[in-house]
């Protein structure tokens, strides 16, 4: 069994501290095997934010893995944004912007889809390379077939089922077909700062639907959910949707997801 906390958005710069000081005291209380981090660090690339974010890493306990996410590159230095866009992620987070995972129950994969540049006006949309899929896959492939495979990335690879219109990341049907090719149970995200999970078939039979239950979703091994997070410390909150982390139990080849919510004094299980 592994034990897993999916943090995501915490926009160091624009953070609640109670609420940072109580997502430090519940993760250590916890002791979850890993914290996943998928991306959104920072609110500006700043070196104060980044220092923040870092402050706080250094006080988990647990060992983490993460991910960079749009905030995390800088909108002001355009120089810096382009030559060297990951460098004071590199510096404060991890020097590795793609890292990999695996113990002999689970087997991480991160892809970092933040892009610096694209030709559409809004820059903070991601995109997943060709390269970097077939890099993935290869990962993937190469990991024992027994271990539950988990893909993290900062930018939505399914829609929120109330708005099947909402943007994904580039490539994201070219991403799944890879993950679910390789048999992927979870794919972790962020970015809307609105938590859901989903299942990746198009399968309106019910199927998927009764493995939900209380805000509970089981994925299994060759059968992909994908699990967003809401933003666990920003204030930058949409709609009614309080600060949220998603706690997550792999056991015999399936995931067991609960929704955490902050209720202003401390975190509970989402109804
Ligand atoms: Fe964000
Ligand atoms: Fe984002």
């Amino acid at each position: 069994m592994r034990r897993l906390a999916h943090i995501s958005d915490l926009h160091f710069g624009r953070t609640n501290p109670a609420v940072v000081e109580g997502l430090i005291t519940e993760l250590n209380r916890d002791r979850p095997d890993l914290v996943i981090a998928s991306g959104d660090f920072t609110m500006r690339a700043r070196k104060l934010e980044y220092a923040a974010a870092r402050a706080f890493l250094a006080r988990l306990d647990a060992p983490w893995i993460a991910v960079p996410g749009n905030h995390d590159i800088s909108p002001f230095h355009l120089v810096q944004r382009f030559l060297r866009p990951f460098a004071r992620y590199r510096r404060y987070i991890a020097p590795s912007t793609e890292p990999t995972h695996l113990d002999d129950e689970i087997g991480i994969v991160c892809l970092n889809t933040v892009r610096t540049w694209a030709p559409e006006a809004d820059w903070s949309q991601g995109k997943i390379r060709r390269r970097q899929i077939v890099q993935a896959e290869a990962r993937l492939a190469a990991m024992p077939a027994h271990v539950f495979r988990i893909v993290v990335g900062h930018h939505p690879f399914m829609p929120p089922p109330w708005d099947e219109e909402a943007r994904l990341v580039g490539r994201a049907d070219l991403a799944l077909a890879a993950f679910r090719r390789q048999g992927v149970g979870l794919t972790l995200a962020g970015h809307l700062h609105r938590h859901y999970a989903r299942f990746a078939e198009a399968d309106a039979s019910g199927a998927a639907n009764d493995t939900v239950d209380r805000g509970v979703m089981r994925g299994r091994r060759g059968h992909l959910l994908a699990v967003q997070a809401g933003s666990a410390t920003s204030t930058r909150l949409r709609g009614s949707e309080p600060n949220a982390y998603n706690r997550i139990v792999i056991a015999d080849g399936a995931a067991t997801v609960t929704v955490r919510l902050w209720h202003g004094s401390g975190w509970r299980d989402a109804e």
